[in-house]
């Protein structure tokens, strides 16, 4: 047995290690993080996380009440989307694991494997691509960087698996003309995939704000499934998505028998998985309810529109104007810009293919963070010759 001075003394110096790595991460609380689309988790998922730890989702017999947070949560998540009675959730580790399962249900419903998407869609459609053998046929985008529905005639035939919409697109958050899209697939009967990993916990509120945004979720009747991500807009903690499918039967397409284990199917990609993002997820959903996800996009839009102004006023201008609270801000060298602030502890991300930095304004970006940024921002564009 360790002695108990054995463990302190052990214990203190993995800490101290430890503690020395974690001092080179940079980190969301100091709101340094201007790029990501994920957050400092809200305060309550901190505390649920930590006691979930031992929990195992992927042998559920043994943990029955994290099953019933699940359960809660698919729940929680199902009125977000209007989704129908039939309709169910699978927990998935985020975007990419909700579009690599979207995708094989929508493989193994239609026998078929060929995605329609936007030029704009998430790189895990790459990897949807290599892992199931699928072929991605890319449809041009509008000026305003949605999918230009025009161009989808022709495109879908008798190899179509699905079609790809996309609610708050990863590089500057807009959204595909999905009421368009959901018509034309639920007329020719092809599986219609909502990527709402970032949009998800932002349009249903923009719509409530009385922002100008289109349906999105299965209101529209042709919309087979969705995935939205608690660890982005939902304010939780890494890594936590929810795929939503129309009908609760698809989940058979994707289970396989578990014999050793005490339920009978297991659905899904993973096998062991921690119910800790399950409870936090939870937790932060049941604290702040619509209401405060509603008062949080507020917000996050109200600094979008503060961050616009002040990059207006040191001469910066935008790609597009923004659907929700994402910023593409021109620019003729965003590798350097952004090298260069990282320098100075502040992280944006670069898109090169559109010239442009992209920011992020996540809940815990204030105004008093912001008038720190621009001047930096205008310091570091003035040194490279960008104003
Ligand atoms: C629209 C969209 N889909 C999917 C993903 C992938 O999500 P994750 O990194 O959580 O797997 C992202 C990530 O930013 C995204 O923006």
């Amino acid at each position: 047995m360790v002695m108990t001075s054995d463990y302190n003394k052990k214990r203190n110096d993995i800490i101290k290690e430890l503690t020395t790595f974690k001092k080179i991460d940079y980190s969301f609380s100091d709101g340094h993080i201007l790029g990501s689309m994920c957050s400092a988790p809200h305060p309550i998922a901190r505390e649920v996380y930590i006691k979930f730890l031992e929990t195992n989702l992927g042998d559920p017999e043994l943990f029955p009440g994290t099953k019933q947070i699940e359960s809660n949560l698919i729940q929680f998540i199902k009125e977000l989307l209007h989704a129908p009675k039939n309709a169910t959730g699978q927990i998935v580790s985020g975007g990419t694991e909700g579009n690599i399962t979207a995708m094989w249900i929508a493989k193994k419903l239609s026998g078929k494997k060929e995605i329609i998407l936007p030029q704009s869609a998430h790189f895990s459609f790459q990897k949807i691509a290599s892992l199931m053998d699928m072929k991605l046929v890319s449809v041009p985008l509008t000026k305003q960087y949605t999918l230009d529905f025009t161009k989808v005639n022709g495109k879908i035939t008798k190899d179509t698996a699905a079609v790809l919409g996309i609610a708050g697109s990863t590089e500057l958050g807009t959204i595909d003309p999905l009421p368009e899209l959901s018509d034309i697939c639920f007329d020719e009967n092809v599986f219609f995939h909502v990527d709402a990993a970032f949009g998800g916990f932002v349009i249903p509120f923009l719509q409530k704000l009385g922002y100008d945004v289109p349906e999105f979720d299965f209101q529209l009747k042709g919309v087979s499934s969705i995935a939205v991500d608690s660890h982005k807009m939902g304010y939780s903690a890494v890594s936590l998505g929810t795929l939503i499918i129309r009908e609760d039967k698809w989940l058979d397409l994707i289970s396989v028998e578990s014999l050793y284990i005490s339920v009978k199917k297991h659905a899904g990609i993973l096998g062991t998985r921690s119910g800790g993002p399950v409870a936090a997820a939870y937790a932060v959903a049941k604290y702040l309810g619509m209401d405060g996800y509603k008062k949080i996009v507020e917000n996050c839009m109200n600094t979008t529109r503060y961050m616009q102004e002040k990059l207006d006023e040191i001469g910066l201008t935008l790609i597009i104007k923004p659907t929700m609270n994402v910023l593409g801000v021109k620019l003729s060298k965003p590798d350097i810009v952004a090298k260069r602030l990282s320098e100075n502890g502040w992280r944006v991300n670069t898109m090169n293919h559109l010239s442009c930095i992209r920011i992020v304004l996540m809940p815990q970006i204030t105004k008093e963070i912001i008038d720190e940024f621009i001047p930096i921002l205008k310091k570091t564009c003035e040194e490279v010759g960008e104003l």
